[in-house]
C-alpha cells in the first residue's frame, strides 16, 4: 500500500509518520506513505499556490496548476485519488476496509478557502471526516491514513481488528485490565474465571448491549441473526423497566 499526500505543510506529517504503529508499518515496508510539498509543483516563481476567488469574496483559494502537475507526476496505473473537503461523503470504518485495498492512494489536502471548483476533473472522490470546517486537509488526511494503514494485513495483529468497533457494524464489548479491584471498582467475575465459553459468550450479550446503550443508531444498518434480535429486544426491554 503506497500513500501519497499532497499539501502545503508535508511537515505536519513528521511526527505522524514516525511514530508507533505508523512507524513501524514504514520500517517494515508494509506501507510506504509520503507527504509532498504542493509549492515545489508551481510553475508560478514565487512558489505561490493560491489567488483570489473570481466572483469576489473573503479568503484565497489554492489554484488548479500546482494540484494538477502534482497529481499528474504522482498518478500510477491504478491510483485512487481523494480530496480531503467538508463537502465529500462521511468517513467511515467501512470505507476504510474498502480503501485498504487499495494499491495506491492520493490524499489533497485544501488550506485556506478552499480549492478551484476544477480539482472535480482530477479526482475519484471526496471525503469528509465530520461535519465541521477544519483549517486544512492535514488533520483528515492523516486520520485516513491511520485508519487505513492498521487495516492492511500485517501492520497490526488480525484478530485484533476483527473485533474492533465497527469493523462489522457493532461496537467492542468492554475489556478490563489489572488491577480487579481498583478503589472499589471491579472487573466483571466472569471475566476473571478462566472459563473461555462464559467469557465468548458474555463478550457477545456485550458487544450487543454496548451498541444498543451507546450507538442505537447503528443497529439498523447491521445485518442481525435472529439471536441478536432477541438480545436487543430483551436489552430494550430492561431498559425500560429501570
Ligand atoms: C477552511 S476549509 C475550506 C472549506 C470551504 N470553504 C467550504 O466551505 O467548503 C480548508 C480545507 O480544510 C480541509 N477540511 C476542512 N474541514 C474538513 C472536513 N470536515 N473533512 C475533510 N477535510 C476538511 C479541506 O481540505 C478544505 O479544503
Amino acid at each position: 500500500m503506497n500513500i501519497d499526500i499532497i499539501t502545503i505543510f508535508p511537515e505536519f506529517f513528521d511526527p505522524f509518520l514516525e511514530t508507533s504503529i505508523i512507524k513501524r508499518a514504514i520500517d517494515q515496508k508494509i506501507v510506504s506513505i509520503k507527504a509532498h510539498q504542493l509549492r515545489d509543483y508551481s510553475h508560478n516563481k514565487h512558489k505561490k499556490v493560491d489567488d483570489t476567488p473570481y466572483g469576489g469574496g473573503a479568503g484565497m483559494l489554492m489554484t488548479i496548476q500546482p494540484l494538477d502537475d502534482a497529481i499528474t507526476q504522482l498518478r500510477q496505473k491504478d491510483s485512487h485519488v481523494i480530496l480531503l473537503s467538508p463537502q465529500g461523503k462521511k468517513f467511515t470504518q467501512k470505507k476504510a476496509i474498502k480503501l485498504a485495498k487499495e494499491s495506491h492512494i492520493i490524499l489533497i489536502c485544501g488550506h485556506y478557502e478552499g480549492i478551484d471548483a476544477r480539482i472535480e476533473n482530477y479526482i475519484d472522490e471526496e471525503i469528509s471526516i465530520g461535519d465541521y470546517v477544519l483549517t486544512g486537509g492535514e488533520i483528515p488526511a492523516m486520520i485516513l491514513s491511520d485508519a487505513i494503514i492498521r487495516l492492511v494485513p500485517g501492520v497490526i495483529h488480525e484478530d485484533s481488528s476483527e473485533e474492533d468497533s465497527l469493523q462489522n457494524g457493532w461496537l467492542k464489548y468492554p475489556q478490563y485490565t489489572k488491577p480487579s479491584d481498583y478503589k472499589g471498582y471491579l472487573v466483571p467475575d466472569v471475566l476473571l474465571s478462566g472459563n473461555h465459553q462464559d467469557i465468548s459468550k458474555w463478550r457477545e450479550e456485550m458487544r450487543i448491549k454496548n451498541t444498543v446503550l451507546k450507538r442505537s443508531d447503528l443497529l439498523k444498518s447491521i445485518k442481525k441473526t435472529d439471536a441478536e434480535i432477541k438480545k436487543i429486544e430483551e436489552i430494550k426491554k430492561n431498559l425500560k423497566k429501570v
